[in-house]
């Protein structure tokens, strides 16, 4: 399904990312695996090469401003071009609305739309220039998307989440204007908005003490107790399914998006939510 692409994905170290870069290579993609660290990385890029695949890891943070041109640059380099861009990467930073300081409040809306809006711009050249390009002489014109990573918080509001519910909708609006402004050159963006997916930014954050390090700051990952006391105290009962999602369930919607079934699709949000939210 993604033979002789080049897929890059942001924040593949692990959770949904790391499923979609393996999914990616399975379906015979080249995958560019991102992330923060070059271990988790690294890891990823281990197990798709294990499987047969085709990867590299570029480690690095997407809100440097340097690096999407550099991330960019890599993959064209590696793998000639460039396919498939997800923005993935991304972790939360909770608190109530009132208590929310500004770099709080900034770095959720730098990692949530300010990356993926660079990363955009940056992958400018190698989608639009090469889809330009092949219009002009004529030729077969091959798969060009852009999926970036929303959430039911974007699309609903959620509490304790105000900073992270404005970057996740901001990314919806990034979505429906590149796919009217780069539409006619066959180049499709699309969103997937998640609801519930176990992973660390889901668990307890007391149980699991998980933290990722940005800016030489330490911040704690998953849902304070809190925050939990304050959510239905049966969020499976929100869910048709009954059930969160698995990094599989969810990354499968980002693959779909990506692929020819997805032709025609295009300024989309799909929610992948086990129904939750309808
Ligand atoms: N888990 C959920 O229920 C859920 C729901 C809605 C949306 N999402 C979104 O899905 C995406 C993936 O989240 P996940 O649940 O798999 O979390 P995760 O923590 O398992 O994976 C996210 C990855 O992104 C990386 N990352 C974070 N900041 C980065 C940066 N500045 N530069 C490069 N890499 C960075 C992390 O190191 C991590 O490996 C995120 O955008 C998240 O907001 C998740």
């Amino acid at each position: 399904m993604f033979q002789d692409q080049t897929v890059v994905i942001t924040g593949a170290g692990r959770g949904i990312g790391a499923s979609a870069a393996l999914q990616f290579a399975d379906y015979g993609a080249s995958v560019v695996v991102n992330d923060l660290e070059i271990g988790p990385a690294d890891e990823t890029v281990r197990t798709i090469l294990s499987r047969g695949g085709q990867a590299i890891a570029v480690a690095g943070d997407v809100t440097d401003p340097a690096f999407p041109e550099q991330l960019l640059e890599t993959a064209a380099a590696e793998f000639g071009g460039l396919n498939v861009l997800v923005n993935n990467a991304g972790y939360t930073w909770d608190g109530m609305a009132h208590r929310i300081g500004d770099e709080q409040w900034q770095a959720i809306l730098d990692v949530h739309l300010t990356a993926p809006f660079r990363m955009i711009r940056a992958a400018a050249p190698h989608l639009r220039d090469a889809a330009a390009a092949e219009l002009e002489s004529g030729g077969p014109t091959v798969n060009r998307c852009i999926v970036n990573v929303s959430s039911t918080s974007g699309l609903h509001g959620n509490i304790g989440q105000a900073n992270y519910a404005a970057g996740k909708m901001g990314i919806v609006g990034l979505t429906k204007t590149i796919a009217k402004e780069w539409g006619r050159l066959g180049i499709r963006c699309n969103a997937v908005a998640f609801g519930f997916i176990d992973t660390r930014l889901t668990r307890p954050q007391e149980i699991q003490e998980e933290s990722i390090e940005i800016g030489g700051r330490e911040v704690a990952l998953g849902i304070p107790a809190k925050v939990r006391s304050m959510l239905d105290k049966d969020i499976h009962a929100r869910i048709p399914l009954g059930r969160p999602a698995t990094i599989e369930e969810a990354a499968a919607g980002i693959i779909l998006l990506s692929s020819p079934l997805a032709a025609y699709i295009t300024g989309h949000v799909l929610e992948v939510t086990g129904g939750m939210g309808i």
